[in-house]
């Protein structure tokens, strides 16, 4: 299982990729817009917290497919591995899709909103498409819909890695992992919300107070 970090806010990727062993930072032009500094500045920085095998993932801003492709282009000059451009599913990004994969350059398929609809981003040659969980539950079932997906995707013995996206509850965030998905990528609430609990804050209370009320220390001493 991977996981990714939906946000550009470089002090919650610093806390968080200190906690945890990421697979890497996921953006998109309202994330990036987000933050109160130029976007150019906030990659940059991005890039030096990760480490090289760490992805990161940035969306193409053109709705044509040959804009997409500039796009694209200069995404990947910003580092020089693991910069995947996210690429919109529209007609137009399919095209543009297909024509990177031709050149052998990964990229993301985004703003997915069927099962279908990413089966032929994958077909045509996209490492990666990220389904909008909550997004999607405005048309069908979105945790549904991607559990389909992955069975789809399996079926054609299709490589493409699911990396869902959009979530609004942690319970959408639980049934996929016990479904077993490829990828998460989660803001940073959700994410904390994987490993920070209140029974673990208060079980270590009770042993540091029993430590101290036995031996009158704070820590071992040996
Ligand atoms: C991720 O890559 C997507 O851009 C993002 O998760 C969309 O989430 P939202 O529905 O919270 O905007």
């Amino acid at each position: 299982m991977k996981l990714y970090l939906d946000t550009a806010n470089v002090e919650q990727i610093k806390e968080i990729n200190d906690i945890l062993r990421l697979d890497g930072v996921t953006t998109n032009p309202k994330i990036l817009s987000k933050e109160s500094r130029d976007y150019r500045e906030v990659i940059k920085e991005i890039i030096e917290i990760l480490d090289d095998d760490q992805l990161l993932f940035m969306q193409v801003l053109a709705s044509d497919h040959q804009g997409m492709i500039a796009d694209a282009k200069k995404i990947l000059s910003l580092r020089k591995k693991n910069m995947v451009p996210k690429i919109p599913a529209t007609p137009e990004g399919l095209k543009a899709i297909k024509l990177l994969s031709n050149e052998g350059i990964d990229t993301l398929a985004t703003a997915i909103y069927s099962a279908p609809q990413a089966l032929m981003a994958a077909k045509n040659g996209a490492r990666y498409v990220a389904p909008y969980v909550s997004r999607m539950d405005s048309f069908t079932d979105g945790v549904q819909e991607v559990i389909m997906l992955e069975q789809t995707l399996r079926n054609y013995n299709m490589q493409t890695e699911i990396v869902a996206a959009s979530f609004r509850t942690q319970e959408q965030i639980r049934r996929l992992i016990y479904n077993g998905v490829d990828s998460l990528t989660l803001a940073s609430d959700f994410c904390r919300k994987l490993y920070e609990h209140e029974g673990t804050v208060s079980a270590t209370k009770e042993f540091a107070e029993a430590w101290r009320s036995r031996f009158n220390e704070d820590g071992l001493n040996i």
